[in-house]
């Protein structure tokens, strides 16, 4: 839901916001629907599947619509895992990915037999080898590889150049798998890659898919024949304000000859391209005030809400859904910053947003993807509302944060004196603090 689309929409929001309160996000089950099906299409030549990033939107709802659309996950943590079974997928519909899993998580992922687990350093795979050996039981591995390649994005949303943390460096990538083959408990059935994210240009994707071919004719070369899939993770560029989206024809040719060349199956992993344009973000204005010849919308959601414009400096689209009281005419540039006490604390800078005055309603468009799921309490704000619109219904599918759930597992100094729950400090701890 681009916030243009939505302004159209008032007479559904408005009544939503007042019933269920602001910060709100909203999100239109069609809209995921669409974009899953124009991936899908455009990849339809090529043996495939999806696997939502589940970090761009965890909520488990949003959840449960891709899986019946039939797609897989890609998770990064215990957690993202509870919520995709809590949502219905099997263990063979998750990949766990992410540069530091926890030993315990790994655990996890082998006891549950999942369909993968992506390493991501040497070390990695010598943790996963023997908690599989321990469990006596088979592990399936990927190793996702750093191709190094550039891309044009935030240089906080790269991931594919060498010299970052992500991935196993080109060189090392033939000696692990080396290492896998004879080892009964692990089966190395993918090569992958994840080169950054929001990125437009087919030809990066086509550039690390070129890389990630190499290797593994190389692999299969060597009798590496345990390998089923090349995955070449997410990272597909949508339109907040007037960028322009990723060309889907372009993007399937730029990683066709991978997958022919190499006669394995195609793993992706998406996430803001599903979701970002499916949900927007409805602030209530408060204030508006002048300083230093600047005018301020103060609204009540900030920085802890929607982080991306404080950042990465993400410009996202504003609009106002319904005005407020009368008195501004709006030919004046207005900063929509919120109640945070941080001067980074802004969602918008700079726009014309006529009736944006107290009690307009605001929506943030593209707010469907690493909203919600970076939101946080900082300046002890609960955490905010989230609604699905699915054609005419919709529901509250996240209720508001409550500020006991704020407190939650807090103990009061009396509660630790009743308790009893204060330890003794050793000698030896005393020296390391
Ligand atoms: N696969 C892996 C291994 C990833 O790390 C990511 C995202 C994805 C897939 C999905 O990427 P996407 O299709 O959504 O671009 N917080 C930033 C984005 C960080 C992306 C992190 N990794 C933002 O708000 O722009």
């Amino acid at each position: 839901m681009g916030a243009r689309v939505l302004s159209e929409a008032g007479d559904l929001l408005d009544p939503i916001a007042r019933r269920v309160g602001t910060p709100l996000y909203v999100y239109d089950a069609d809209r995921i629907r669409s974009q899953h099906h124009a991936l899908s299409a455009a990849l339809a030549p090529l043996r495939h599947r999806l696997y939502y990033s589940v970090k761009a939107n965890s909520s488990i709802a949003i959840l449960g619509i891709l899986r019946k659309l039939g797609a897989g996950v890609d998770v990064v943590s215990v957690g993202e895992m509870a919520r995709a079974f809590r949502a219905g997928y099997r263990a063979s519909d998750i990949i766990f990915s992410g540069v530091g899993k926890r030993p315990d998580e790994l655990e996890q992922a082998v006891t549950q037999h999942i369909k993968l687990v992506n390493v991501e350093s040497t070390a990695e795979f010598d943790l996963v080898r023997s908690v599989a050996e321990r469990q006596e039981c088979e592990v399936r591995i990927g190793i996702r590889v750093n191709p190094d390649v550039e891309t044009a994005t935030h240089p906080y949303t790269q991931t594919g150049e060498a010299g970052m943390k992500f991935g196993v460096p080109l060189d090392e990538v033939v000696r692990i798998a080396e290492r896998a083959v004879p080892i009964p408990s692990v089966r190395l059935t993918s090569i992958g890659m994840h080169i950054g994210s929001q990125i437009f240009d087919p030809s990066h994707f086509g550039e690390g898919a070129a890389k990630l071919l190499e290797l593994v004719l190389q692999l299969q070369d060597m009798g590496v024949d345990t390998l089923e899939a090349v995955d070449v993770g997410g990272g597909l560029g949508i339109r907040y304000t007037n960028e322009t989206p990723l060309d889907l024809a372009r993007y399937a040719d730029a990683i066709r000859p991978l997958v022919e060349g190499s006669g394995l199956s195609l793993a992706v992993e998406p996430g803001r391209f599903l979701v970002g344009n499916a949900g927007l973000l409805l602030t209530r204005c408060l204030y508006r005030k002048r300083s230093g010849g600047k005018t301020f919308v103060v609204v009540d959601a900030g920085m802890n809400d929607l982080v991306r414009p404080s950042l990465y400096r993400a410009v996202h689209d504003v609009s106002v859904v319904r005005a407020g009281e009368p008195g501004e005419a709006g030919e004046t540039q207005v900063d929509v910053v919120g109640p945070v006490c941080e001067t980074g604390d802004f969602l918008a800078k700079d726009r014309y947003l006529p009736g944006a005055t107290p009690g307009a309603l605001l929506a943030v468009g593209s707010a469907g993807a690493y909203g919600f799921t970076m939101s946080s309490s900082y300046n002890s704000r609960p955490r905010a509302a989230e609604v699905l619109i699915d054609g005419a219904q919709w529901a509250v599918i996240r209720e508001r944060e409550s500020l006991d759930d704020l407190m939650r597992g807090e103990r009061t100094l009396d509660q630790l004196d009743a308790a009893k729950a204060w330890n003794r400090v050793s000698g030896a701890e005393m020296r390391v603090s």
